[in-house]
């Protein structure tokens, strides 16, 4: 293991020099929407800048590493879905301002250098592993909490946001898949459907066989300056040229997440999130966490 900081050139150039990766698979960010409003510059030092540290550090190596940019659906903003790869951004935070120059950072270091970078323009990828402050994981751990009697509402923001919601590990997968393509080239990645942040509430809630209407309660602190209305992913690129397609559909996402945390709390999960992964995964290390 060796540790770097984003924000550091001279360490990232040590640990590029240091490794010589065969694959580099950018991840790193400041990846919070709500959280790059209250400090814009630290994100885009970040989020964006830190694209540019690498793509430099792999360029000055002179070594053949190849590069995987992960890009957000949150670059198309205000575009209307749904979004493909030939769809325009349109940033609708500092967050998504950031993940657009890394984009194109990428796209250029790939043009002008001939370097293998690749851009999976993801749209939002859940599991039982999502940072709790994410709306997905901030809702089926609240129903965990609430059965164990710790939590007694949930404050939320935005209910009428739509997003188009997958299963984190096949999106995983598939970036592995883009840097095995024969060349470098960017992708847009999601389940083609979209549903709203109030579905994924009545979603959780009934399988916990809870009301939502006596937990649920809006707290303006969690809405944003400039929101995203609506995400819907066009992969047909993918799923033509490299076989893309996503297993777990919406409700079944809702189940696999609700199961965990009731885990996590010690409680007996309902089962059917278990069920469904053990059906659709029965070999992968993914299936049940
Ligand atoms: N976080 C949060 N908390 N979001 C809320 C809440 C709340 O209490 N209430 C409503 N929402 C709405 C947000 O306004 C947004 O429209 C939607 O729920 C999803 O918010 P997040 O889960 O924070 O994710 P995101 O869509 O903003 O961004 C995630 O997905 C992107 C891919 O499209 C992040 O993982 C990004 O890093 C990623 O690029």
């Amino acid at each position: 293991m060796y540790y770097g900081d984003l924000s550091d050139s001279e360490q990232i150039s040590n640990v590029i020099y240091n490794i010589k990766p065969d694959e580099v698979y950018h991840l790193g960010a400041q990846s919070h929407v709500r959280v790059s409003f209250e400090a814009p510059e630290y994100t885009g030092n970040i989020t964006a800048l830190g694209a540019t540290r690498i793509l430099e550090a792999i360029r000055r190596s002179g070594n053949s590493i190849k590069f995987y940019q992960a890009s957000s659906s949150e670059m198309f903003g205000a575009s209307l879905p749904p979004q493909s790869e030939s769809t325009p951004f349109i940033p609708r935070s500092p967050y998504a301002a950031a993940k657009v120059y890394a984009y194109w950072m990428a796209a250029n270091y790939r043009d002008g250098y001939g370097i293998f970078a690749s851009n999976g323009i993801l749209f939002n990828h859940e599991s039982p592993r999502r940072g709790e402050t994410f709306v997905t994981r901030k809702i089926t751990r609240a129903v965990a909490s609430i059965l164990s009697k710790k939590q007694d509402s949930l404050f939320l923001g935005n209910l009428d946001a739509r997003r188009d919601w997958g299963y984190a590990p096949e999106y995983v997968a598939f970036m592995w898949k883009m840097l095995q393509n024969e060349k470098p080239e960017d992708f847009v990645i999601g389940t083609g459907e979209s549903h709203s942040v109030r579905e994924f509430v009545d979603e959780a809630f009934s399988y916990a066989g809870l009301d939502r209407d006596e937990y649920i309660k809006i707290d303006p602190r969690y809405y944003r300056p400039t929101e995203v209305e609506e995400l819907i992913a066009d992969s047909n690129k993918a799923i033509k040229k490299l076989k893309w397609k996503s297993e777990i559909k919406f409700k079944e996402l809702v189940k696999i997440m609700v199961d965990a945390d009731l885990r996590a709390y010690g409680l007996e999960p309902f089962g059917e999130g278990d069920e469904i992964l053990k059906k659709k995964f029965p070999n992968r290390w993914w299936g049940v966490d």
